[in-house]
Formats: C-alpha cells, sequence, structure tokens
C-alpha cells in the first residue's frame, strides 16, 4: 500500500500535504484536512519530532508530552489482565455491580442461580452504558442504561442440551427485568461512592414498564398493535445503548439494537422491506416471541415500530412516565447530544450504528427557555441527515415528505429509508456524538467499518465506496470525525468538517492503517465509540473493539478510556478496563471530582472472587488530592 504515514515528514513535507498537488489519494487529503489545523500542529510536533525523534520509549514519551499538555495526569501503559487501572495519584472502586440491591427487599446477588429472578428488577440491571449524574434537592441521582443481557452469566442453569439458554417464560422475563435503565441515588461514603438503597429516586425501567408515544408518528396506522389499537401507549425500551442530557434536566435513553428482541413462531413469515432494513427477522436472540407475542412479528407485525427511538425520562420522579419521541426518528440509536441553536431552538445530534448508516440531526421548531420543561419541543421539528463532500464542507439534509416522497409518520417509522432517498453520507458505524461546551464543534465516534470497500452497499443498497470522512477500505480501527457549523451555529444547515484522528496500529502499519500524526505506540486504540466532553472542554474517547492484543491489534491491550485535546490533537490513555470488556459510559459528580465509568461485560472474575461470574460494573475514579477531574 501507498506510505501515507505522515509522522515523520519534514516541515516542508507536511506543508505540501496542507496544500497537495493534484493527483493524491482521497487519504491524502484527509489527512491534510486533518493536520491543516493550527492545532494538529503543536500534536505533530510533540508526537512526531519530539517523543520519537528523542528516542523515547511509548510510555516515557507520552509522559514527557503530558507535561507540556492540559492533561492532569500521567499516561499509562497499554493493559491486558482482568482488572482496571487508573493513573498514578488517582484511585479507584466500585460503585455498583449487575445484581446489586437497589432496594432493602431485593435478595443480594446469588451466583449459583445467576441473581435472585424474582428480584431481577429491584437490583441494579445487567450491561451498563451511557449514564448522566443529576443534582436534585441535593442529592446525586444517577440514571443509566443497560443494553442487553449476558445470557449464560444471566441463566448459568440453562440445560446444555436444549440449544438455547431462555428454555421458559420464567427465563425470559428475568432477562426482560435485567435490561433498560436503572435511575439511582448515590452519596460519597466511608468507603467511596455507594447506592443509596431505597432512595425514594430509586427506580428500575425494563422491557415492561408503561410509556407514551409522542409527535408526528403517534397515534397513527403504524403504531397501532394488538395489545394497543390507540397507538400511543407501548411497554418497555429495549437495548438502551447511549445516551443523552436534556437542557431542561431529564435523561435521554437511546434504543440501539432492537431488532433483536422480535422473532416469529411462523418460520415462514414474509420479511418486509422495512424489517428487512432494520435487521429484523424470523430468528430473534432471546427466544421473546416464544413466551410473549408482543415480540412475535407474525402475530404483532407493527410491535417493532415502537422501538428504536429516543425516550425522555424525568429521573426527578420515580413515578414518571418515559415517551418514546417520534420526531426524532426511529433507527439504531446510539446517544443524543443536546445543543441550543443561536436562536434558542433546541438541536439533538444523533448516530445510527450500523455499517452504512447515517449521522442525523433534529432541530425543534419552538425556541427554548432556561428554567422551563422543554420536552414539548422534541414533539415537533425536522429531522435531517448528513451528507460531507470531499472538500471538507458538508450539509443537513431535511428529511421531509416532498423530499422523501413518504408520508410524514413513515418517514419517521422508517428514516432509514427516507435517508437513501434524499441522498445521505454513508458512515463508517456513528457511535457516540459529543459536542464541544467551550467551541462550536461537535465530534463522532465512526467506530469501525470491516465492510467498507468500492462496490460494497449497506442494507439499502447505498454505496459505501472509501470517500470523505470514511476514507479506509476494510476501516477495522475506526476514526473520529468532527464539523464546526457554518457561523457557529449548530442551528445552520452546512458545516466545515476534517478528521480529529484515524486510529490505526503504527507499530503494525506504515500506511493509513498506522492512523493520523496524532496516534503513537503510546496511545494507539481501536474503536472509538462512548465519548464526552468535559466541563473543560477535553474530550474523553472510551473503546469498543478487539482486545485480543494481537495481530492488527498487537500493542493495544484491552478497551480503555483516553483524553483527546480538540485544540492540539494531543490523546493520552487515561484508563484501562479487564481483559474481554468494553468500557462505556462516563458522567461526572456534581462538584466534578470524580467521573463514573461503565464497564460492561468484563471477563474473568472481575470484580469479584475467583469463582463469581464477571459483573459489568460502574466504578468511580477520582484525584488522590480531591482535585476536579472534568
Ligand atoms: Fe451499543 Fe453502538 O453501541
Ligand atoms: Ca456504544
Ligand atoms: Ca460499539
Amino acid at each position: 500500500m501507498k506510505d501515507t504515514d505522515t509522522r515523520h515528514l519534514s516541515w516542508d513535507e507536511w506543508d505540501e500535504l496542507r496544500r497537495p498537488a493534484p493527483g493524491e489519494t482521497d487519504f491524502d487529503r484527509v489527512v491534510a484536512g486533518a493536520i491543516s489545523r493550527r492545532g494538529l500542529l503543536g500534536g505533530v510536533l510533540a508526537f512526531g519530532s519530539g517523543a520519537a525523534a528523542m528516542g523515547l520509549g511509548t510510555l516515557k514519551g507520552t509522559t514527557a508530552m503530558a507535561q507540556s499538555s492540559r492533561f492532569a495526569f500521567a499516561p499509562i501503559a497499554a493493559q491486558t489482565d482482568y482488572d482496571v487501572h487508573v493513573p498514578e495519584d488517582y484511585e479507584w472502586g466500585v460503585l455498583v455491580r449487575w445484581g446489586d440491591p437497589l432496594f432493602s427487599d431485593a435478595a443480594e446477588f446469588d451466583a449459583a442461580q445467576g441473581g435472585d429472578p424474582a428480584t431481577a428488577d429491584r437490583v441494579f440491571g445487567e450491561n451498563t452504558d451511557g449514564m448522566e449524574l443529576y443534582e436534585i434537592d441535593g442529592a446525586q441521582v444517577i440514571a443509566v442504561n443497560h443494553e442487553y443481557v449476558n445470557e449464560t452469566i444471566n441463566l448459568p442453569n440453562a440445560p446444555a442440551e436444549s440449544g438455547s439458554v431462555v428454555n421458559s417464560e420464567e427465563d425470559a422475563t428475568k432477562l426482560m427485568m435485567l435490561q433498560g435503565v436503572t435511575v439511582m441515588e448515590v452519596r460519597d461514603g466511608a468507603t467511596g461512592w455507594e447506592v443509596v438503597v431505597d432512595s425514594p429516586y430509586n427506580r428500575r425501567i425494563t422491557h415492561q414498564t408503561p410509556m407514551t408515544l409522542s409527535g408526528p408518528a403517534a397515534g397513527t396506522p403504524l403504531m397501532q398493535t394488538v395489545a394497543d389499537p390507540s397507538g400511543t401507549e407501548v411497554k418497555g425500551t429495549l437495548n438502551n445503548c447511549g445516551a443523552g442530557r436534556t437542557l431542561w434536566g431529564t435523561y435521554l435513553t437511546c434504543e440501539e439494537n432492537f431488532n433483536g428482541y422480535f422473532g416469529s413462531t411462523d418460520p415462514e413469515v414474509e420479511i418486509t422491506e422495512g424489517w428487512a432494513r432494520y435487521g429484523i427477522g424470523a430468528e430473534s436472540r432471546y427466544a421473546y416471541e416464544q413466551y410473549d407475542s408482543r415480540f412475535d412479528i407474525s402475530v404483532d407485525p407493527n410491535e417493532p415500530n415502537r422501538h428504536g427511538w429516543i425516550v425522555e425520562i424525568d429521573p426527578s420522579d420515580a413515578q414518571s412516565v418515559p415517551v418514546k419521541h417520534t420526531a426524532l426518528g426511529r433507527f439504531k440509536h446510539e446517544n443524543a447530544a443536546m445543543v441550543q441553536a443561536a436562536d434558542g431552538r433546541i438541536v439533538v445530534y444523533m448516530g445510527d450504528d450500523e455499517r452504512g448508516e447515517f449521522l442525523y440531526r433534529f432541530v425543534s421548531n419552538g425556541v427554548w427557555e432556561e428554567g422551563t420543561n422543554g420536552s414539548a419541543l422534541l414533539e415537533d421539528g425536522t429531522l435531517s441527515v448528513a451528507r460531507f463532500t470531499e472538500d471538507g464542507t458538508g450539509e443537513w439534509l431535511p428529511l421531509t415528505p416532498e423530499r422523501t416522497g413518504m408520508e410524514m409518520a413513515e418517514m419517521l417509522v422508517h428514516a432509514r429509508m427516507a435517508g437513501s432517498a434524499v441522498g445521505a453520507t454513508t458512515m463508517d458505524r456513528p457511535e457516540w456524538v459529543a459536542v464541544n461546551p467551550v467551541a462550536a464543534e461537535a465530534y463522532c465516534a465512526l467506530t469501525n467499518n470491516s465492510r467498507r470497500e468500492a462496490g460494497a452497499t449497506n442494507a439499502g443498497g447505498d454505496a459505501m465506496e472509501p470517500a470523505g470522512p470514511n476514507p479506509r477500505p476494510t476501516n477495522e480501527y475506526g476514526q473520529i470525525v468532527r464539523w464546526r457549523p457554518e457561523g457557529g451555529d449548530h442551528g445552520a444547515d452546512t458545516f466545515a468538517w476534517d478528521l480529529f484522528v484515524m486510529a490505526g496500529n503504527p507499530q503494525v502499519y506504515d500506511n493509513e492503517y498506522g492512523g493520523s500524526p496524532n496516534v503513537t505506540p503510546g496511545n494507539m486504540f481501536n474503536s472509538p465509540d462512548g465519548m464526552q466532553f468535559s466541563s473543560d472542554g477535553l474530550l474523553w474517547i472510551q473503546t469498543d473493539g478487539d482486545d485480543s492484543n494481537e495481530g492488527d491489534f498487537a500493542g493495544m491491550g484491552n478497551n480503555q478510556m483516553l483524553v483527546g485535546d480538540p485544540e492540539t490533537g494531543e490523546i493520552a490513555r487515561f484508563l484501562t478496563g479487564p481483559n474481554g470488556s468494553e468500557v462505556t459510559g462516563l458522567t461526572w459528580s456534581a462538584d466534578r471530582t470524580t467521573a463514573f465509568v461503565g464497564i460492561q461485560h468484563p471477563g474473568g472474575s472481575w470484580p469479584g472472587e475467583d469463582g463469581m461470574p464477571p459483573r459489568s460494573s460502574v466504578i468511580w475514579v477520582r484525584r488522590n488530592d480531591g482535585q476536579p477531574i472534568g
């Protein structure tokens, strides 16, 4: 392959890349864009001619950089063990594990049966994911997602000969109770942070919790089912992945891979075009349809239309009814990043995490005023999809009946098809979007796309050739794209974009798979996924990638959390998770001295004793000197 590694370029060579001669490749242009900003110059010097030219070892090299950076820690090395690691002068502990009681009437975790089925919705749920902390009348309350389950750990006694771990209605019900959302009060106790058991804020939301539908698709024929002819009341929120917070203090939980919960008791059921686009078929993952006809597409074909939405939850009221907002579109929602447009309208950025799917933006019609409940603003607005062009600019294409040829409810329920109709850019699996609080720019983690290549298409037949912010064929490492809206206004319809980082392995590759100049042997990672900005404008990046530490991933170690500086391009490793885990979900205590971090599906027996099953957990991390960290 062509050598496009730019880390050892002279100034002239680097400058040439900034003003490329004709005949450059797409990747040359992208790298040029990525390094043309004022800021990354610092990164190039520090990473390229600094640490490398001085012959420093990887960890020593990154430590040296940290001394001149905005990072208040010495970066840590990659790890491959079954534990959590944080920088020197920081400490961590476990806040809560799957199965820990939220209420005193729940049984303590019982490894023999994988937790008590009777109180599965009275304990902290499985596979912790996106989360946000709220300060409510002096209490600190965390809302946190439970994305999916680990069947063999949750149902350890399934008969081996059955071929399925779900063998009864009780099994299916237990799994339904372990997923959804937890709302819990937390406090800084004598031995570290802990859950306030029996707090009036504590709540579990599951696959059975009643909620309502809002917006243009609510009540339409597409939403009407056997159990709900009104098409306005739905049970449960499915596959809650990333999260978001509204400006008015509510929680947004995002329904991602909802398709896997639906199946058919009739194996001959005809799969519609709409089902196919969203990956809904006759076979489900958890066999729910065997025990609850709501999940049987041959009985209740519209039930899948009622999932795949952004759901708003009020963490201050454990009796409140969650609302699924149809105006924000139905797709495999990763997270929801809210910001205000210059004129006061509400803007929500959202990724659809599937190969070749799209990046979306919702803009409300009404404006939000400080101190008011803005929930109704999420019922009425314009949904758009992003189109990126090769020259570093892009635009938001509104999804309207006129442009898509689709009626409004159909357009929102099948937003992916509407996006295809207007020519959205196929992306490398858009995960979290994060909006910089101190600069007018937003970032999206494009986690990877093993199938991107000339001639490939997404599920809707849209081309997935390497181009624009998705320049690399067979992209196993991922990248982070950022965009700056025209005039610094997130409500504007055009933007300029570049790549903040192309992940890669510079130990293995001396070409585009080695990554952008701000990737080094000392900070390399793959598959960026979770992202949050801290209040100081630093970008925290979490990974969900290959942690084999072999082959193309040699030297990257376990999944991890890094910090990026948007101004310099520097990236440094802050935390590593146990082998087998994904690091996902990040929020801060009210005084910003503690970061809460999610460790999903760890391996080994983390964080317990030998012989215990591994359990997804939220940990707390803080500086020994008690100073703020975010
Ligand atoms: Fe649930 Fe796309 O991560
Ligand atoms: Ca994710
Ligand atoms: Ca992921």
